[in-house]
């Protein structure tokens, strides 16, 4: 017999019964119960939107929901319970929730015994308003509060009516157990939560609350077991600032990654997302000495204009920006470089904005993310005057992923012919034919035919050579297939 008490994210309501799973000896027969209550099989569809955090708060949400006895479908119509986990970054993000939230609608009609429950950025600020409007919703709860996710779903079947939970968890310390819900080799693992940046535009300090990290020893021995009992080979360590991480344990993240290059069977270590501003010298240098970390940097500049950045209170200047670069290229000359843009911040000049043509130039970005300003409530900048069309915010995104598409050409087609390992991540039908994908140390996605049909290369590390390229991906043909496990 085993009970959980969920810790971490979301104190518990004591009064609450605690969760028994008991397994019959004869049989091997499940049962989960809370106090009296009896959880069937059930189960359940997740839609998530937004960020990398957001995936993984679900795959922690669905970790403790499989406590309960649910499972995953793919499926909506089947559905015991539908959860959204949703985005408030954009307007683009909100409204793909809110129209498929109600779509929903037509099926709690079909089968009222379904229960739709909204989590996420969107429900921390706006959970109470979310449910006094949407009349098919049974709960609503925060990005905090989702350790707490099974007692919610207790208190709905218990008949308890359309409830809203969006406390911040105001525990000294932010501890947690890293959950793996699917099979394979990689891992994200939440180092630190929320953000004291407040950055004019964005909505995320708002919605995930103020910065706390988990003690170095905690991350440290949380990955050790993932590797020693769950087959991880590579983590990619979570936050909304990595950077900052344990600043208020006085840790580093610099001295976290070098504690982490020894555990044993953890092949490769990547780390998103960070802030430039605190990017140290002490970081710059592990990226030169280890041989675990991920050769890719995701590094958000926004603008190359230093007036837009002043605006936008990023705290650095295009000047330090760039030196940044040219630090982490000499302490790691294969580094890989990615980056977010905003085009048409408020006030953003045509001079300002060909500015960033500029920094893009300059910093040979392998990739990056563009978006136009999306005015968020509750923010700075949305008492700024949101002065730029959308036609011209529309015309300045499509020019500057143009004018980017030919860099990345470029430096695609210096791929050519070298040979990349890649641990392959599954498998996709690429004009009829089948194709698996692999992503390089530096995380580019490389296309590839199998030996034959039937070959199996999910979760292979495999060395692939670059036989033809394009701005966004490459195609390569097999070299050498080493198996599950990364060759020494
Ligand atoms: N914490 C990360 C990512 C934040 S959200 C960071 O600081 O880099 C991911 C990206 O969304 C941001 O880098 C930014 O480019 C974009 N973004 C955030 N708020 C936005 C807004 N209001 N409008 C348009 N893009 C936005
Ligand atoms: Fe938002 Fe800025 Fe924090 Fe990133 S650093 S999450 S852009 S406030
Ligand atoms: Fe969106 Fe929240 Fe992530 S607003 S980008 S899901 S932190």
């Amino acid at each position: 017999m085993t009970t959980t008490t969920p810790t971490g994210l979301g104190l518990r309501d004591s009064s609450l019964p605690n969760q028994i799973t008991e397994i019959d000896q004869k049989t091997g027969q499940k049962t989960v119960k809370m106090g009296e209550m009896i959880f069937p099989p059930r189960k359940v569809w997740i839609k998530t939107f937004g960020c990398q955090m957001n995936y993984h708060d679900s795959e922690r949400i669905l970790s403790h929901l499989s406590d309960l006895n649910f499972s995953l479908t793919e499926n909506e119509e089947e559905a015991d319970m539908i959860l959204f986990n949703t985005c408030a970054i954009r307007d683009l993000s909100n409204q793909k929730f809110y129209s498929q939230l109600g779509q929903v609608k037509h099926l709690k009609k079909s089968n009222p015994q379904l229960k739709v429950g909204v989590g996420g950025c969107v429900s921390q600020t706006e959970g109470k308003s979310l449910i006094k409007k949407y009349d098919h919703l049974d709960f609503a709860f925060g990005t905090d509060v989702i350790d707490t996710i099974n007692d919610m779903v207790y208190r709905t079947y218990a008949g308890e009516k359309r409830f809203s939970i969006n406390s911040w968890d105001r525990s000294q310390n932010f501890s947690i157990e890293t959950k793996v819900t699917h099979g394979s080799p990689q891992a994200f693992v939440n180092i630190i939560k929320g953000c004291n940046k407040y950055c004019t535009y964005c909505i995320v300090p708002y919605t995930r609350g103020k910065e706390r990290s988990r003690k170095k020893a905690e991350v440290v021995e949380d990955i050790r077991r993932l590797v020693e009992y769950q087959g991880i080979q590579e983590v990619t360590l979570l936050g909304q600032n990595v950077n900052s991480y344990g600043h208020d344990n006085g840790e580093t993240l610099a001295e976290l990654l070098m504690d982490l290059e020894n555990i044993n069977g953890l092949e490769l270590i990547r780390y998103t997302t960070s802030h430039p501003y605190d990017v140290s010298d002490e970081l710059v240098a592990v990226h030169g000495s280890s041989k675990k970390l991920s050769k890719h940097l995701h590094l958000p500049v926004q603008s190359g204009s230093d007036e837009v950045l002043k605006r936008m209170h990023r705290e650095y200047s295009v000047e330090h920006y760039l030196g940044l670069l040219e630090k982490l290229r000499k302490a790691q000359p294969e580094i890989v470089l990615s980056t977010d843009i905003i085009v048409g911040f408020v006030g953003e000049t045509d001079e300002e904005y060909q500015m960033t043509l500029d920094l893009l130039e300059k910093a040979q970005y392998d990739s990056i993310y563009s978006y136009v300003y999306s005015k968020r409530e509750k923010t700075r900048a949305a008492n700024m005057v949101d002065d730029i069309s959308k036609e011209v915010k529309g015309e300045r995104l499509r020019h500057l992923q143009k004018f980017q598409q030919g860099i990345q050409e470029k430096i695609r087609q210096g791929m050519l012919e070298n040979s990349y390992r890649v641990l392959v991540e599954g498998f996709g039908n690429m004009g009829g034919v089948k194709k698996w994908k692999g992503r390089t140390n530096c995380n580019r996605l490389i296309h590839f035919l199998p030996e034959n049909n039937d070959q199996d290369l999910q979760w292979n590390w495999v060395d692939l050579k670059v036989k033809s390229t394009t701005a966004f991906s490459c195609q390569g043909e097999i070299v050498k297939i080493y198996g599950k496990r990364m060759p020494r």
